[in-house]
């Protein structure tokens, strides 16, 4: 059929059939998605290697990140120009060309593109459990990909770098997924092994959001959708963490002096063991609290133990204590800024405002205790864990003595109710 012989509405539908063609030659794919000409890109910000331990009242201005490239970090006006000498961030963009051509092409193989996401490497066996446990399919990773795009993008960045457009202006900055560390998580391993989060923990977050940050709630997400996002940000961390390590080799043995005879097989290496964290972080670790003591029940065994909670709370490590206002200054009234893993800036919460970021539940406050909060430099107490002989035979418990205290600490009248003074 040609323009000429046909009537009208054929003669358009044909055309736009062609224009359509046409369009898509130059490279179309999902209408609703990605071209397939987009891959995820090789990394360019600096690899922080030891957080600069100075501290300050403010935070950086809005619109940059403290770190963004070791351009800026050379000007000796830097506020953190002397990490050059402390502990230098590692460079990704002085990577050789070749070293960055053999990345780009791996990594490509190991993790697809943002249209069509893939975890897998040359290990079948592997790959079953990549999808078996970490619901890492082609069809969940497509949708979550999709669904990313148009939530979580502009915050998270397309790699999950924590650096998309709007990331510059909020703080706290969105999270990083790179290195595979996640705060609020109800995880913990008996033997002190890092934990990444379980897909709940994942899931949790972006189902409610994260209070007093630009963190939204998605809680009208289905859950089939949250979990092909939760899927999705997991490929993203595993993609992350893979890059990163490999990223650390190259620069930190140029050629010549490799350990490893074959750079691809050296880079498809790092899938195993950041998937191995991760199946590790889905098998059984969630902390059960301990029970909530009986005698706490009471309204004189509360007020015991909320003052319990804040003698534990004042006292320095070395006396048993929580050492808790070593950080939380003033009861985090009075708290500085200082630099977290990621490079950001992290300030130890104003515990007086009652604003959780991780969630208000007592089990929250309780995991957060237990655990301590990854990254932030707020680490799991020793002192908590396991209950002393002294405690099960007074029927006391000092971290749900903890929670009470915090519970009370927010609101004026409560305090005063329980003789708390921090005036
Ligand atoms: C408006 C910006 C914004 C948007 C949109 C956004 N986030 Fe976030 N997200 C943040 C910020 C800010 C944080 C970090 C808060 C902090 O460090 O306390 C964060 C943290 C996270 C974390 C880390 C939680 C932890 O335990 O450390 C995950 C996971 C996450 N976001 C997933 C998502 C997903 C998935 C979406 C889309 C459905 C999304 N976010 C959309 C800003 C955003
Ligand atoms: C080494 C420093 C440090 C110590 C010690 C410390 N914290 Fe923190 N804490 C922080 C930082 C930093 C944050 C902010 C984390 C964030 O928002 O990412 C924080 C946040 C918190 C939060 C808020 C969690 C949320 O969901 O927003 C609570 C609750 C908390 N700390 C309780 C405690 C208690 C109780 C102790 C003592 C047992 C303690 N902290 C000891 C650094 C510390």
């Amino acid at each position: 059929m040609t323009c000429a012989s046909g009537s009208r509405k054929e003669c358009a539908t044909w055309l736009s059939a062609v224009v359509l063609l046409a369009a898509c030659s130059a490279g179309c794919g999902d209408p609703d998605g990605y071209s397939p000409e987009l891959r995820y890109p090789v990394r360019t910000d600096p690899i922080i290697v030891k957080p600069p331990t100075t501290e300050t009242a403010v935070p950086d201005r809005p619109g940059v990140l403290p770190i963004m490239n070791m351009l800026a970090l050379n000007a000796p006006n830097h506020p953190l120009h002397s990490m050059l000498k402390d502990g230098p961030p590692l460079d990704p963009s002085v990577l050789a060309p070749n070293d960055r051509a053999v990345l780009q092409t791996t990594m490509d193989e190991l993790f697809g593109t943002p249209l069509v996401p893939r975890t897998a490497g040359p290990d079948a066996e592997f790959n079953l459990r990549l999808r078996e446990e970490l619901d890492q399919t082609d069809a969940k990773l497509a949708t979550g990909s999709l669904l990313y795009r148009q939530h979580c993008l502009h915050c998270h960045g397309l790699a999950g770098d924590g650096r998309g457009p709007t990331a510059f202006w909020i703080n706290p900055h969105p999270r990083d997924y790179r290195p595979g560390l996640y705060k609020f998580i109800s995880i913990s391993d008996p033997q002190g092994r890092e934990m990444r989060a379980s897909k709940e923990d994942l899931a949790r977050t972006v189902r409610r959001g994260l209070d007093g940050t630009a963190m939204p709630a998605f809680s009208t997400l289905s859950d089939e959708e949250l979990s092909a996002i939760t899927a999705y940000v997991i490929h993203l961390s595993i993609r992350g963490e893979v890059e990163l390590n490999s990223m650390k080799n190259f620069l930190t043995f140029p050629a010549g002096q490799r350990t490893w005879d074959n750079d691809k097989e050296m880079i498809q290496s790092w899938l195993p063991t950041s998937g191995d964290n991760w199946f590790s972080s889905q098998q059984g670790a969630v902390v059960t609290p301990k029970p909530y003591p009986k005698a706490y029940e009471s309204e004189e065994g509360f007020a015991q133990s909320v003052k319990d909670g804040w003698d534990i709370f004042k006292t320095p490590g070395d006396k048993q204590g929580g050492d808790c206002l070593k950080c939380h200054t003033d009861y985090g009234r009075k708290a500085q800024f200082r630099y977290d893993a990621w490079g950001t800036m992290v300030r130890p919460a104003d515990l007086t405002l009652g604003v959780y970021r991780g969630g208000r539940r007592p089990i929250d406050l309780y995991w957060r205790i237990h655990n301590g909060i990854a990254g932030s430099g707020m680490v799991r107490s020793p002192h908590f864990q396991p209950t002393t002989k002294d405690e099960i035979a007074s029927g006391k418990d000092r971290l749900w003595s903890l929670v009470n205290f915090l519970q009370v600490l927010p609101y004026p009248a409560m305090r005063e109710k329980y003789g708390i003074k921090i005036d």
